[in-house]
């Protein structure tokens, strides 16, 4: 029975709700799982309740799902066979302590038998070793024996990682019959040849895996199903590739449109246009999930995917820019069912053509370089590390990519030699970063934390405290004391100082004694996680070890520090309003006097994009929200919808700023107790910071005001030099330059009225030597302004002549031009021997061809002198 993929899904996904589970949304490609880079597979948002972390709500203990997934772990692979796909959709229903095997498999059966209509002899049954419970159930639902199998743990014991969820599996099979297998006697579900196509996997999820490799029980017997939508769809269509079904077919069809190639004629551009309908598909969704291409992580699968979606563009000759043809259909195709890439679809158009345009423009260099370095080496040969580097480096070429193009020459790659100089490169980042105001060596303070345990860090809440002195650290030497004039480093048992963290930076202050010492304190750091060090120099009195001290911070710049810093986090919020899900964090700088925030965006923000992200804060600001700070444990603020910062570890115990219900992030910073003292945020500037990645500057309350009243002073100053009132300004410079312009008209015309005479005047003294020439001295020009005059006179000699002409430049060098016109050379005239005779005159040399020559000189008291020597040489 023929049936489309679209229905196929809809089929699955009411067939399992009338049997009682509750259809769920499809999750994000982004895992709310730090162990996974991609949501792979239908459990994956499901794992919490498998594991009894989160309770499941009752009408959901048995859920049905179609989720998009993203596998990548056979990238290499796609394309060259019709089953691999790196974006496809997973059919699923799941069970948490509903349910199980029985129901499951009677169910399947139906399903398989009664819905799709496949015939009961087609179908295969794969059983893990051991499991006869299973083997009991398919034989009492009437599937004979010799079509059952039972396979070890690597076919059918399913986990989604090392830890976690996992239990024995069955699974289905449809024989594609003998004529597509390899013919052996002992083909059967399991073999590596394509007869037995897997379609539909049914995972009894009984067992939680411990990092120890042992297998604890888990609370309820569940069950966890996931069938390929497309692996289905190719057997009810008859085909025996996915990218024969309908859904993928369209994919394809774009392909042939744009190369002009068709599909199925050369087993080379089917493998070309398989790989950019299944990356197109993953770009498509990645995107509309949020993903940006970058270097590292789920963004580099997706440059790695984009790029070599690119060169199999190329490859079957379709040009420019192309993959906003795949987005359209596949956004059209799809976006019912994943409105997401409907909402998205600008922003993954945008963000694929500025990739396509980025590594478009180095894709054909990087071929050519690759070429040559390929053409020294013959199939079996190495290509060198440095070379793949350079491809990385400077071409854009994702090592994958280079591997791949290699293999198909049967050369392969250094890889080692390409991590090296990739290690090198990263450690001479490092070297650069690093902060040399910082000199101490570390491992002191190693010591001293070893010692002493962490600071007690009281800054929350205080601005003063009573501490006593742990450590002093003099040049680097711990000491016992030091005296008037000393810098040094001290360590306290509590301090409300902040040390430099998470951008905010390290305050500064005084710790003073009551005998009389007293220290600055210029800064604060934590050179070991925990261990507060005040770095500064001792004003006066002496400072012990074991010594009482009062440790006070400059309240003033603190205060402004908060209001920066809870200013970040309102912008972050503004923008991802303005500009989507996809912005995140990239890095920031929370200093008493301005904040700087980076962010993930693919392109500059526009003006009203700007201001509208301006107004956002504001508006958060003015709402005079209560901001609140509390820890909890990092799972229950991930269930509250924090915001956590890509790739920052976060221990179990977490710290939540939530600015109203505006803003909700993991941050350890100080803030302000209300929205409302932040006053007032300005922009200063957005500039790019590397690739996909931007930078806002700010600043706030007084900040802000002392910025807008400096720009005032300056337009008032502008207003002044105008003579015009402030809010005539504007229309005063207008009207100015449009005058300036009218002047520089009506000059350049006076001068060239002016040439226009002097012109006259050179023809009028010309001599008659067969053919009228000129020879004059034309004042201040360049030897473009000579040129000019030649062509001027040309055009109004009486007959075809030539010209000797002398010049100085504005710097008052000399310059000599001799041209003539074709009759004039005719009859003899030779500007380059004319120059070559005349030059020495003003000390300088030059040449040219018989029609035109010019000379630069160093004399400009010569010029008449050449001019003299020319005359002579025409009057001989
Ligand atoms: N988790 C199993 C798989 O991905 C079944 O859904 O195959």
């Amino acid at each position: 029975m023929y049936m489309k993929a679209a229905e196929l899904r809809e089929k699955y996904l009411a067939f399992f709700e009338a049997k009682g589970c509750k259809r769920w949304p499809s999750s994000s490609l982004i895992p709310d799982d730090p162990s996974l880079l991609l949501t792979s597979a239908g459990m994956v948002q499901f794992k919490p309740y498998f594991l009894h972390q989160k309770q499941i709500e009752p009408q959901y203990v048995g859920t049905t799902t179609v989720q998009k997934c993203v596998r990548t772990t056979d990238i290499d692979i796609i394309g060259t066979t019709g089953r691999h796909q790196s974006f496809f959709e997973m059919l699923g229903n799941f069970s948490f302590g509903k349910y199980f095997k029985k129901e499951m498999c009677a169910w399947a059966l139906e399903f398989c038998l009664d819905v799709l209509q496949f015939p009961l002899e087609k179908l295969r049954f794969t059983v893990y070793l051991d499991d006869d419970e299973t083997i009991g159930i398919w034989k009492s639902l009437g599937v004979p024996d010799e079509h059952i199998t039972r396979l070890g743990a690597d076919d059918n014991f399913w986990r989604a990682g090392p830890t976690g969820p996992c239990g024995p599996c069955s699974e289905i099979y449809y024989d594609q019959g003998p004529e597509v297998g390899c013919g052996e006697p002992d083909c059967a579900p399991g073999c590596d040849c394509d007869r037995f196509l897997e379609f539909w996997n049914l995972v009894f999820t009984q067992y939680d895996a411990q990092e120890d490799g042992t297998l604890a029980p888990l609370p309820t017997r569940n069950i966890d199903t996931g069938m390929g939508l497309e692996r289905a769809a190719a057997i009810l269509q008859g085909v025996t590739s996915n990218y024969e079904t309908d859904i993928l077919q369209d994919v394809i069809a774009v392909g042939e449109r744009l190369s002009g190639r068709k599909y199925g004629e050369d087993a080379k551009v089917d493998l070309s246009l398989r790989i950019v309908a299944d990356h197109a598909r993953a770009i498509t969704f990645m995107i509309g999930d949020g993903i940006l291409p970058s270097n590292e992580g789920r963004g580099y699968v997706l440059r790695r995917l984009l790029r070599r979606a690119v060169r199999h563009g190329h490859l079957i000759g379709i040009e420019g820019a192309f993959l906003k043809d795949y987005i359209e259909l596949i956004v059209d195709e799809m976006g019912d069912i994943y409105p997401e890439i409907v909402e998205n679809r600008a922003l993954i158009e945008r963000v694929v053509l500025s990739e396509e345009e980025r590594f478009g423009a180095t894709i054909r260099q990087g071929q050519l370089f690759l070429d040559e370095a390929l053409a020294d080496l013959s199939s079996g040969d190495t290509l060198s590390g440095h070379t793949a580097f350079t491809l990385h480096d400077t071409y854009g070429f994702p090592v994958e990519l280079t591997s791949e193009i290699c293999q198909e020459q049967g050369i392969s790659v250094d890889l080692d030699g390409f991590e090296k100089e990739m290690d090198e490169q990263k450690a001479r980042a490092r070297a650069a970063a690093t902060d040399d105001a910082w000199e101490t060596g570390v491992s002191i303070f190693a010591d001293i934390k070893a010692d002493h345990g962490e600071t007690e860090f009281v800054g929350y809440r205080y601005d003063e405290v009573d501490a006593e002195v742990k450590a002093i650290v003099k040049d680097g030497e711990s000491v016992d004391r030091a005296e008037a004039g000393d810098t040094v480093e001290v360590v306290l048992d509590r301090t409300p100082f902040y040390a430099e963290l998470g951008g905010q930076v390290g305050d500064t202050g005084a710790i003073v004694s009551a005998a009389g010492m007293s220290l600055s304190v210029d800064d604060t750091q934590a050179p070991e996680k925990g261990l507060t060090v005040h770095k500064g120099t001792i004003a006066q009195g002496s400072l012990a070890v074991g010594d009482e001290v009062t440790a006070t911070i400059d309240h003033m710049r603190r205060e402004r520090i908060r209001r920066n810093h809870t200013a970040t986090h309102i912008l972050h919020w503004a923008l991802r309003e303005v500009l989507g899900d996809h912005v995140k964090q990239a890095g920031s700088y929370v200093a008493p006097d301005r904040l700087r925030f980076d962010f993930t965006h693919f392109e500059g923000l526009s003006a009203d994009q700007i201001s509208a992200v301006e107004r956002l804060a504001n508006e958060c600001i003015m709402a005079d929200e209560s901001v609140r700070a509390y820890e909890t444990s990092l799972s229950v603020a991930r269930e509250a919808g924090v915001t956590a910062l890509f790739g920052e570890k976060y221990g179990e115990f977490v710290r939540v700023v939530e600015c109203g219900s505006y803003s909700k992030e993991l941050c350890g910073g100080t803030h302000v107790g209300r929205t409302s003292e932040i006053g007032f945020l300005k922009i200063l500037s957005e500039s790019s910071v590397g690739a996909n990645a931007r930078r806002i500057e700010a600043v706030t309350s007084f900040d802000a005001l002392s910025y807008v009243n400096g720009l005032i002073e300056d337009l008032d100053a502008i207003a002044q030099v105008l003579h015009v009132p402030v809010k005539d300004a504007v229309q005063r410079v207008e009207s100015n330059a449009k005058h300036i312009k009218e002047l520089e008209a009506a000059l350049k015309q006076a001068e060239q009225e002016a040439q226009a005479g002097d012109v006259e005047g050179y023809l009028a003294d010309a001599i008659d030597v067969g053919y009228p020439l000129v020879i004059a001295d034309i004042g201040t020009a360049d030897a473009g302004g000579m040129r000019t005059m030649w062509d001027a006179l040309a055009v109004r000699m009486p007959s075809p002549g030539a010209a000797v002409l002398a010049a100085r430049s504005d710097s008052g060098a000399p310059l000599l031009l001799a041209a003539g016109s074709k009759p004039a050379v005719a009859a003899g005239f030779d500007a380059g021997a004319v120059i070559k005779q005349i030059s020495k005159a003003i000390r300088g040399g030059g040449g040219g061809k018989p029609a035109m020559a010019q000379a630069g000189g160093k004399d400009a008291s010569g010029i008449d002198e050449a001019l003299r020597l020319a005359r002579e040489l025409f009057e001989k």
